[in-house]
């Protein structure tokens, strides 16, 4: 019997989820399990976002308000920017899909760095145009390097700053000079998910404003991971109206649920909260540093951070490493060959990661 055939998606990257909390629990027979591997904030989510949802909860048997006004409305004025500047999708994930959708056209080529984000070449393949791949340096974005690969065919250039999953950053001087440098029929997507856990202080500063210099800028936020709304689905993105409408264009009508909105309008208005976590993640990265720097003895050696997440590299190979930690109740993320990506999270469970980490390393050194 034939059936019907998809397209040839052999060249779409698969993303694979961690398994859930769960289901590891269930696998290994294990009572606790700590779950360090998709950067989201430990602490949950703003109580006056969850107060927010449990008062619209009741409402919400309608469909939603398509636009998002009451966020958007929001964000127009904590950025101080009008309304039409501002898009809103489930999440940054659907936010780049809906960009690769509406940019590019079959055969066009799009610069993304070596080791990044992988929706970038899920989304790029999709749409039957080209991934090209521009080395790292020094584990950090190229911008020299990709300057170089830009050609007439070059449409979206895609920039995670902080960069996901090494962390690192391209400092202000660097990205205006890179900018200043990119034809303007080039579309820059500048991908902010992890901004609020920035510190440093050449880090961009009022990059949503960046589209006032630069009109091919786009630049997204989430409220994902500083906010704790991961499951909600909701991010955002900043830009000339004119930009952004093919984006909307090709979204899904009504693929922000109301609740979501709502969690996030109220996450907004809750600066304590953000602020906590924020002062959580700095304390601990430098916990982390310090611990790490003890294991230099068993091969670790990492990155400094400006996001929620520490890459580590190690003598195992990241997969036996991922394995091993999984099977002593961590849930890590594998990054490439060498290195794994943990999450920055509670006191105590950094401290199990690193105990567990110490007793795998110390194994496997001594089995090898
Ligand atoms: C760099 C980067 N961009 C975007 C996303 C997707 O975020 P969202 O949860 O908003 O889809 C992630 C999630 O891990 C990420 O690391």
């Amino acid at each position: 019997m034939e059936l019907p055939q998809a397209r040839d998606l052999s060249l779409v990257p698969t993303y694979t989820p961690g398994k859930s909390e769960a289901r590891v629990k269930a696998e290994y027979g294990l009572e606790t399990v700590i779950k360090l591997a998709s950067n989201e904030n430990p602490l949950g989510c703003s109580p006056r976002a969850l107060q927010a949802v449990r008062q619209q909860i009741s409402a919400s048997f309608r469909y939603p308000d398509h636009s998002s006004d009451a966020l958007r409305e929001g964000l127009a004025s904590r950025h101080g920017l009008p309304m039409d500047h501002f898009i809103v999708t489930a999440g940054l994930e659907e936010m780049i899909n809906c960009i690769s959708r509406a940019y590019l056209l079959p055969g066009e080529e799009s610069l993304i760095p070596e080791v990044s984000f992988i929706k970038y070449i899920i989304s790029v393949r999709l749409t039957n145009s080209l991934p090209v791949f521009i080395p790292m340096k020094d584990m950090g974005i190229d911008l020299e390097a990709m300057k170089q690969h830009i050609t007439e065919q070059t449409k979206i250039i895609w920039l995670a700053n902080p960069n996901n999953p090494t962390g690192r950053y391209i400092p202000e001087e660097e990205l205006l000079d890179f900018l200043s440098r990119v034809p303007s029929r080039t579309l820059v997507v500048l991908d902010e998910a992890y901004i609020d856990f920035s510190d440093a202080q050449d880090f961009p500063k009022r990059t949503d404003r960046l589209f006032e210099q630069f009109p091919n800028v786009i630049v997204l936020r989430t409220f994902s991971k500083a906010y704790g709304l991961a499951d909600f689905r909701i991010g955002y993105a900043i830009g000339l109206p004119e930009l952004l409408q093919p984006v909307l264009k090709v979204r899904e009508i009504f693929s922000v649920s109301s609740l979501s909105e709502t969690a996030a309008c109220g996450a907004l208005q809750d600066s304590e909260f953000l602020s906590h976590y924020q002062q959580l993640v700095k304390q601990e990265k430098f916990r982390l540093y310090e611990a790490f720097d003890e294991l230099k003895t068993l091969g670790v050696s990492y990155l400094m951070t400006q996001a929620n997440f520490i890459y580590i590299e190690t003598p195992m190979k990241s997969r036996e490493l991922f394995a091993a930690l999984q099977a002593r109740g961590v849930i890590i993320r594998p990054a490439g060959l060498k290195g794994i990506r943990v999450t920055i999270g509670l006191p105590e469970e950094n401290d199990a990661f690193v105990q567990a980490l110490t007793q795998v390393l110390r194994e496997d050194r001594s089995q090898g």
